[in-house]
């Protein structure tokens, strides 16, 4: 219940805007509430399944997380984090922003502006443009996840949320990104393709009229499949290659993903990234064997014994160590890192993206400081080697 009556044209503005399909954006900041690390919540709309939901990205210091709403839900929670934490709410229309603050006397004021005509232009067209993957798209139907009408197949749901939840990653990833910034894609061990077509399709139609995609693939039968459908779908900037992610040779890479390609396959991947100077490399990885065989042999501290004698807590922390260490590689190198789930672990144990975002400034002084963390790391879980240092050769 609002019996704030600024707070209240606010929110009845939002409606409005939702109603009459202007609302572009809301951001929440200034928080001062009680969660940790919280700083900013960013709302946009999409669709899912035809339904029109808001997304809400959650922005912690060291993590993002995402999640949907209904609209009455997503405007409720916003009326109810204005009265809990957040100080100010920017919104976007089409047409003007409106911002919602309270001011030093903890009154709410609402002041608005119409947009110049070139940023409400921009934001209409972004509102259009924006999309994520279309139900409809003719690669969907010849991957085998639609019916030709667009109906996602009830053994596709699946898949095509995971596609969707990608997509929405990706988006919240390349969005502050200039567009020029990523031209050439590769997608390592791209299996089917569902999510390299997707990322085709998403970041031809978003950003970049002159994309190149490819996925790399070792298996034939795959390679050729995708290059009929990117043929028959007129994607014409995607191509599938039939050979190993080791041999893979380009020299510009901008964006490299590799999803779920198996034990040291990612770190194949992650090597030619760094050594391609990407912007962004995202990796999903699967099975850690290298690193559970070293845990395994070399028999770590006592003091954990206790985490490695059991099978299933050997598994798990030789993922997490093999994850961790390889983000700390990944800003050895000049990267920011995020850790994100990917799935939902109801359907796969396998779930976590790792994100590294090159930066600008390299900071030299903190790479010492990296390598001992690796080199204490190694050390106290029993590890010779991580497969990725001795790619980058600063095994030491
Ligand atoms: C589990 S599938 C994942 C496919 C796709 N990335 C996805 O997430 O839907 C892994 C794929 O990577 C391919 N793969 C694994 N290691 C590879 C390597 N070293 N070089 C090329 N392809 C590889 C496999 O053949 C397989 O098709």
């Amino acid at each position: 219940m609002i019996n704030n009556p600024n707070l209240i044209s606010f929110i009845q503005q939002l409606e409005q805007a939702l109603m009459n399909k202007h609302f572009v954006k809301l951001s929440l900041g200034n928080y001062k509430g009680a969660e940790d690390n919280l700083k900013n919540i960013y709302i946009k709309p999409v669709l899912i399944k035809k339904t029109e939901k808001l997304s809400f990205t959650y922005r912690y210091k060291t993590k993002d997380i995402a999640k949907n709403y209904d609209l009455d839900e997503g405007v409720s929670l916003i009326a109810d984090y204005l009265q809990n934490g957040f100080r100010i709410a920017t919104l976007f229309t089409s047409q003007e922003e409106i911002i919602g603050e309270y001011n030093n006397k903890y009154l709410f004021k609402v002041r608005s502006k119409a947009l110049d005509k070139n940023l409400a232009a921009n934001l209409s067209h972004d509102k259009e443009k924006k999309r994520k993957i279309a139900e409809k798209s003719n690669y969907l139907h010849a991957l085998g996840l639609t019916d030709k009408d667009g109906n996602v197949f009830k053994n596709a749901q699946d898949k095509y949320k995971q596609i969707n939840h990608f997509i929405d990653i990706l988006q919240s990833l390349t969005k502050d990104l200039p567009d020029k910034s990523i031209e050439k894609v590769v997608d390592m061990g791209s299996g089917k393709g569902y999510l390299t077509f997707a990322l085709y399709d998403y970041l031809k139609h978003n950003y970049n009229n002159a994309i190149d995609v490819k996925g790399v693939e070792f298996r034939k039968d795959l390679v050729d499949l995708c290059n009929q459908i990117a043929f028959e779908t007129s994607f014409d900037g995607l191509k599938f290659t039939e050979g190993s992610i080791q041999d893979f040779d380009q020299a510009q890479i901008d964006l490299l993903i590799a999803l779920h390609a198996c034990d040291t396959a990612t770190d194949d991947a992650i090597y030619k990234g760094i050594k391609s100077n990407a912007n962004l490399i995202v990796v999903a990885p699967c099975c850690h064997k290298q690193i559970r065989r070293q845990i395994e042999k070399h028999k770590p501290d006592e003091h954990i014994q206790f985490l490695t004698q059991y099978g299933i807590f050997l598994e798990r922390q030789a993922e997490m160590v093999t994850d961790g260490i390889r983000t700390l590689i990944l800003e050895y190198f000049g990267y920011k890192t995020k850790v994100l789930e990917f799935v939902s672990d109801a359907h796969t144990p396998k779930n976590v993206l790792i994100i590294g975002i090159k930066k600008k400034d390299r900071d030299m002084k903190s790479k010492e400081g990296i390598l001992q963390k690796i080199k204490e790391a190694k050390s106290f879980f029993g590890i010779e080697y991580h497969y990725l240092e001795k790619l980058l050769e600063f095994h030491h």
